[in-house]
């Protein structure tokens, strides 16, 4: 069962085994305790094996599993021996013994991904091996949109876990769109009341005209939010939430019309003068009025968002603003003069100046889609180079910090095959084996630019997803591509072993299936088929890639 994804940096198989059993203990020495609580708890779970606290790294001996710092490793590094005196996993942190633990559990076989034991009598084995390994990138993202599509937070946090699994560490949470905002803002009781409901939502494609007449929304309170950020943090996730500003802010403006372009025609607003949170998909032309009081407004958003979130980066979206009503809007271009700007980009660039220095007053760092590049990118910010690379080479050349998620690599939304029968057939094509071969560096960057390249993020929009099955098929299996990509030091594309890919894939679907992940199989019936009501619904027609 060394069947590992993400593949480890060194792999020496030994002859023997370690047979985990009710005598077994697990010890957890200093600073890994949390590690331990968790291990302890996934693997009685699925084993019904106790696994009690052993005092000393000796009581484990034989068939025990001991955890531990080493100093000399680095703080995501791990080594996990196992052998004849046991299993011993080390790391420079408990988060290099976080990710030898989820190694542990790929090697105990998919049932140990169960939530409760198939049988009581059935022999829990560790084949004698030695693990040696590091990530190559520190950001190991994966995005969620939770705007177009709600997901409550049970989902949420079994997202994370699906995540951890696959040791990535980054959770940017898409929290705000056009379609809905999803935070609890105690001082904007309105972003919840109103702004988190859309009164129709659109079922499938953009283009297609299916509809349904009921209300769609939801969101997180405050203590939803404090207890996602705290199952991520004892998983070893960092949270990046994201408040996506000026642009994709039309739910916002829908409860609080002042932070809209008001001089602007009521006509040109989509919908008349009563503006509402958007109900089909796109990129609205509401966005928000460069103005005071829109800035004190969102001040009060983000202080609320930097009590929720520990992270050091803070994403404010910044991505698809359209300019037309700055253009047309007496307000704006008072703006634009009052500040000695040239043009609509450079104001927008001066409202995300404004928040690169409000958060770096706050020992934060901003983030942004790449679009925050075009009118001079703030100081002290970060790029997360979607459209492309070209925004992250641009970006890590001038000396800004880059997490690299081209859409034509890791945009998971996008289909998966050609076929017709594919459920969200949006998109380039992007398969697993294209996944497989994305590099997040792009050859162009020379190797002090390439510093800068924190690491690489796949992303989940989900106007085509509306229940967590759906998330899941779209997820995977190309979230395991896309793991191994951001964790292991892997060849030029051409020369990466996509076959041994595959190989190692087919004891990883035993695990996928039984995390119960509905995601696409590699041939044969699709989860729908496969599980009646795993997708609860019929399938829309093919429409024209968007
Ligand atoms: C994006 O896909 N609009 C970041």
């Amino acid at each position: 069962m060394t069947e590992l994804i993400p593949n480890p940096c060194s792999v020496v198989a030994g002859s023997g085994e370690v047979r985990l059993t009710a005598h077994s203990q697990l010890y957890a020495g200093t600073a890994t305790e949390g590690v331990g609580h968790w291990l302890r708890t996934v693997l009685w779970q699925a084993t019904g094996l106790p696994l009690r606290e052993g005092r000393e790294l000796d009581d484990t001996e034989g068939d025990g599993i001991g955890l531990q710092l080493d100093s000399e490793l680095g703080p995501e590094e791990y080594r996990l021996v196992s052998d004849s005196t046991g299993v011993l996993i080390e790391g420079g942190s408990a988060t290099g013994v976080f990710w030898g633990a989820q190694t542990l559990r790929q090697l105990l076989g998919p049932d140990a991904y169960r939530r409760a034991p198939l049988s009581r009598d059935r022999a829990w084995i560790v084949p004698h091996v030695t693990i040696e390994d590091a990530p190559r990138f520190r950001w190991r993202g994966l995005m969620l949109d939770v705007a177009r599509h709600f997901m409550p937070k049970e989902g949420v946090l079994r997202y994370l876990d699906l995540m951890a699994a696959h040791k990535l560490n980054v959770f940017h949470f898409h929290l705000t769109d056009d379609q809905g905002w999803r935070i609890e803002i105690r001082r904007h009781p309105r972003l919840t009341e109103v702004a988190s409901w859309r009164a129709r939502t659109k079922f499938g494609h953009r283009a297609s005209r299916l509809w349904e007449e009921k209300p769609h929304g939801g969101y997180y309170t405050q203590d939803d939010i404090r207890e996602i950020v705290a199952y991520a943090a004892e998983r070893h996730i960092t949270v990046v939430p994201e408040i996506d500003v000026p642009g994709h802010s039309q739910a916002a403006v829908a409860a609080y019309p002042e932070l809209g372009n008001t001089d602007v025609t009521a006509a040109s607003i989509e919908g008349g003068s009563a503006l509402t949170v958007w109900d089909t998909w796109g990129i609205s032309s509401n966005v928000l009025a460069p103005t005071d009081t829109t800035l004190r407004f969102y001040e009060g958003v983000f202080e609320e968002v930097l009590e929720l979130f520990p992270s050091e980066f803070i994403h404010v979206g910044g991505d698809e603003c359209p300019k037309e009503q700055w253009r047309e809007s007496v307000a704006a271009k008072t703006r634009i003069t009052e500040l000695g700007l040239a043009d609509e980009d450079e104001l927008q660039s001066w409202f995300i100046g404004h928040f690169d220095k409000w958060l770096t007053a706050r020992g934060r760092r901003l983030i942004g889609w790449d679009e925050i590049l075009e009118g001079g990118l703030a100081p002290g910010a970060a790029v997360s180079s979607w459209r492309g690379y070209g925004g992250g080479v641009a970006a890590a050349r001038a000396g800004h910090d880059v997490v690299m998620c081209p859409e034509q690599y890791v945009y998971l939304d996008h289909r998966q095959a050609p076929g017709e029968d594919e459920p969200v057939p949006i998109g380039f094509v992007r398969t697993l084996e294209d996944v497989y071969r994305f590099e997040p560096v792009p050859s162009q960057l020379g190797e002090a630019e390439a510093q800068h390249v924190l690491g690489t993020q796949a992303n989940v929009w989900t106007e085509v997803m509306e229940d967590t099955a759906r998330v899941d098929y779209q997820t995977f299996p190309r979230l395991a591509a896309f793991a191994e990509v951001a964790w292991s030091r892997l060849p030029a594309p051409q020369e990466r072993d996509f076959a041994d890919f595959e190989r190692r894939m087919a004891a990883h679907y035993g695990r996928l299936d039984a995390l119960g992940v509905a995601y696409r199989p590699p041939t044969g019936p699709r989860p729908w088929q496969r599980r009646p009501g795993v997708l609860g619904r019929p399938l829309e027609g093919p429409p024209p890639n968007r």
